[in-house]
């Protein structure tokens, strides 16, 4: 009785200790290289002592990570008798930020041969740590872990909207708490100067206000600036005391805050303050420096002077995005510097632009980084590119020899709607969900490994334009941040979306806990397919980002319920059928119920005729639209097809065959200039010679709708014919785009 009664009890504890370390390990974000688990429990106690080898400043930044366990911890002299030791160690090895974490019952040592690896091992104690009454537990457990890339980004553009010091202080705790070591801080832009310069105030005395709060007004209305002090001028900037602060914050969180100044475009606001800097000399009209204006260049080296001054990175950020140049091309300046300097073109004097900065940036014993612009014209070996515009600059940098930090649009801009556009706030447009940003691996691209080694990391990008509130700025960079943090830390081998989903869910009451407002967990299911054209199969996988959710559902049209279908594998459709799916989750609904029409019909795979692509928008080719694959939200999914003027498509379905549906779907999007068409005309034929029309469609739908809107144009009726015709006008607007999939013929 009593060695059943002892082994029930080793399997009590046995199951509780396991219990807590998976409850423990479940938190671990971005998850670490490796992680053995061992039994037992370390509990930190009133009287645990604390010893660490490096140096003072850097233990003080220690004991105040460890404050969570009741401040204020107690480092000692000695080693001897400390239960918790942070220690440099060289043996640890140079990979970027290695440390090593052993928990056992009697004590807790982090080995790291930098300061910095100490410090993320904390991170990851911090993760590991729970609490129970009045103790902190934390499992016993060995780790070894280094960080993937070397350099772990956000940026922030505080032009079009203004973010308080504390706002970005919060942000650097979450960073690191993150394991993110930089903030590009995007200070200037044309919608406002956020930095005191001290030789030119009158940047933010007039440069740092606007008449209206959010950006959207003020870019429809006037573009104009309002002046400090003014009743209605809303805006701000950091004065060098703010940034002060917040550079102390951020390297008590071995975080290097790298500034951007922007030129030679995006300069609107410094040219409306100073329009001499401009070509023409006039405000307002140009967002671009003179190129041919040398006073340009020395006001830019006074600005560089107290940015370098204030700013320790070694980095500083020239932006160099998105220049119009059209103003240097009749600029007499600009053309009398090209002819000077032999420049055959305006990419070459940006070139030039960029190099003279450069050149003043290292006289200072800084080094320039900037936007993928930079590579135009030339760019020198010691620059180093962010790849956004895709991934071909980064990949066009590495070839050239220069240091590259990849953030390209599809899976790093967090100003991307994330679930579901129609409901969303508004945003910039494109498609980034959580899922997305998850599947992006940086090295997965064309280039020899010692090419590879000069990717020296990824960011995240918040534009701001449409975040005109603090809790939807931290709705579009919260949960996505962190998949981005296992992007840059975690090798893909460790990576684990069903594992990832559940941790993230677990990392809401610590962003809520430091004032943090996440976008709630998407309770969106998603479909992806897979088409077996030949046997006219569609096999539908559901997703959804909700951890240990069941997705039931049905398809005899019913309401979906607990004793529904569970989806467990890719659902296999050789017919047209409704599929309704709702998640649950401990047996309550977790979301709506949403509606999927598998369309398996006449049109999947047979031969199409299409005239009037437009460039750069085929995506899988003609074939794409019967293909079985349906468009997404997002116009760049490789399933929507974009046209211009019109469109005019025949599909063979080989013989003559009774037709009661035809239904093609339009995307609106008015951001990127896509309508729906003005009129879509379906016919038949036998003969591929004579058509008779069955439906002329048109619709309702007003042009100026700002959300995005898909639309069918269907017809619905008895018909028959071997070959179908949709026949689409656009509306009446130069360079509206139609997009639409798929064609569904029934
Ligand atoms: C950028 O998004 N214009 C760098």
């Amino acid at each position: 009785m009593r060695t059943v009664l002892n082994l029930l009890l080793i399997i009590g504890s046995l199951s509780f200790c396991s219990l807590t370390t998976a409850q423990s390990l479940s938190k671990l974000l971005p998850y670490p290289q490796s992680v053995t688990e061992h039994k037992g429990i370390f509990t930190v106690k009133k009287n645990t002592k604390f010893f660490t080898n490096a140096s003072d400043t850097d233990q003080r930044i220690y004991a105040e990570q460890l404050s969570l366990f009741g401040a204020p911890v107690q480092f000692t002299a000695k080693i001897g008798k400390a239960q918790i030791q942070l220690l440099i160690d060289p043996s640890i090895g140079d990979k970027y930020d290695a440390y090593e974490l052993n928990v056992t019952t009697k004590t807790i040592i982090i080995k790291s041969a930098t300061p910095s690896g100490l410090f993320y091992g904390l991170q990851t104690l911090r993760q590991l740590a729970y609490q129970e009454g009045s103790e902190w537990l934390i499992p016993s457990v060995e780790i070894k872990d280094h960080a993937r890339f070397g350099y772990r980004g956000l940026h922030l553009d505080v032009s079009r909207h203004f973010y308080p010091v504390d706002f970005i202080k919060k942000h650097l705790d979450a960073l690191s708490y993150y394991k993110f070591n930089r903030f590009h801080w995007h200070l200037t832009d044309g919608a406002g100067w956020r930095l005191q310069i001290k030789k030119y105030p009158e940047l933010t005395q007039k440069g740092a206000w606007r008449k209206s709060p959010d950006w959207k007004t003020w870019w429809v209305g006037d573009r104009k600036y309002a002046v400090e002090g003014e009743p209605d001028a809303f805006g701000g900037y950091y004065t060098q005391e703010d940034v002060k602060d917040i550079l102390d914050y951020a390297a008590k969180r071995y975080i290097t805050v790298i500034p951007e100044i922007e030129m030679p475009g995006h300069s609107e606001e410094v040219l409306a303050v100073y329009p001499e800097l401009s070509c023409t000399g006039e405000p307002f009209k140009h967002g671009e420096f003179c190129a041919g204006n040398d006073s340009v260049f020395l006001f830019l080296q006074d600005v560089l002077d107290e940015v370098i001054a204030l700013f320790p990175s070694e980095y500083i950020h020239i932006g160099g995005d998105e220049a119009a140049k059209g103003a240097w091309k009749v600029c007499p300046k600009c053309q009398k510097r090209m002819k000077d300097n032999n420049l055959a073109d305006v990419e070459e004097l940006q070139s030039y632009f960029v190099q003279r900065i450069e050149k003043y940036i290292n006289s200072k014993g800084r080094k320039m980084i900037g936007w993928d612009e930079i590579l135009e014209g030339g760019l020198s070996k010691t620059a180093t590119v962010m790849s956004w515009r895709g991934e071909e600059g980064g990949i066009k940098a590495a070839k050239a020899g220069n240091k590259v930090v990849m953030t390209p649009g599809e899976y790093c801009y967090l100003d991307q709607y994330q679930e579901n556009p129609m409901i969303e706030p508004e945003a910039i447009g494109g498609y980034m969900p959580l899922k997305k940003v998850y599947s992006y691996d940086p090295l997965n691209i064309d280039l020899t490994d010692e090419e590879k080694k000069l990717i020296w990391g990824i960011q995240g990008n918040v534009w701001t334009e449409y975040m005109s509130t603090i809790p939807h700025t931290e709705s579009m960079i919260y949960p996505r941040l962190l998949a981005l943090s296992e992007v840059a830390w975690t090798n893909p081998e460790m990576k684990d979306w069903k594992s990832f989903k559940s941790r993230v869910s677990n990392n809401y009451a610590y962003l809520k806990s430091i004032g943090i407002s996440p976008k709630p967990i998407s309770t969106i299911i998603t479909q992806e397919r897979k088409v077996d054209l030949e046997n006219k199969i569609i096999w539908v996988s559901l997703l959804a980002d909700m951890d240990s959710a069941e997705i039931r559902y049905t398809l005899d049209g019913s309401v979906p319920t607990m004793n529904s279908l569970l989806y467990e594998e890719p659902i296999k459709f050789t017919a047209t059928s409704d599929l309704k799916a709702q998640l649950f989750k401990h047996g309550e609904i977790a979301s709506d119920i949403q509606e999927f029409r598998i369309d398996v019909h006449k049109g999947l795979g047979k031969p199409i005729e299409v005239s009037r692509f437009l460039d750069g928008y085929k995506a899988g080719g003609k074939t794409a639209l019967v293909d079985g694959l349906v468009g997404t939200y997002s116009y760049k999914d490789q399933l929507w097809q974009g046209y211009v003027k019109g469109i005019e498509c025949v599909v063979d379905l080989g013989e003559v065959q009774p037709i009661h549906e035809i239904r093609a779907q339009f995307m609106q999007l008015v951001g990127p200039w896509i309508w729906l068409p003005k009129e879509v005309e379906y016919s038949v034929s036998d003969d591929n010679v004579n058509f008779t029309p069955v439906a002329t469609l048109t619709h309702d739908i007003p042009l100026d709708t700002d959300t995005m809107l898909f639309k069918d144009f269907t017809f619905d009726g008895k018909t028959e014919g071997r070959y179908v015709k949709m026949k689409v006008k656009a509306i009446d607007k130069v360079g509206a785009v139609m997009f639409v999939d798929e064609l569904i013929i029934n």
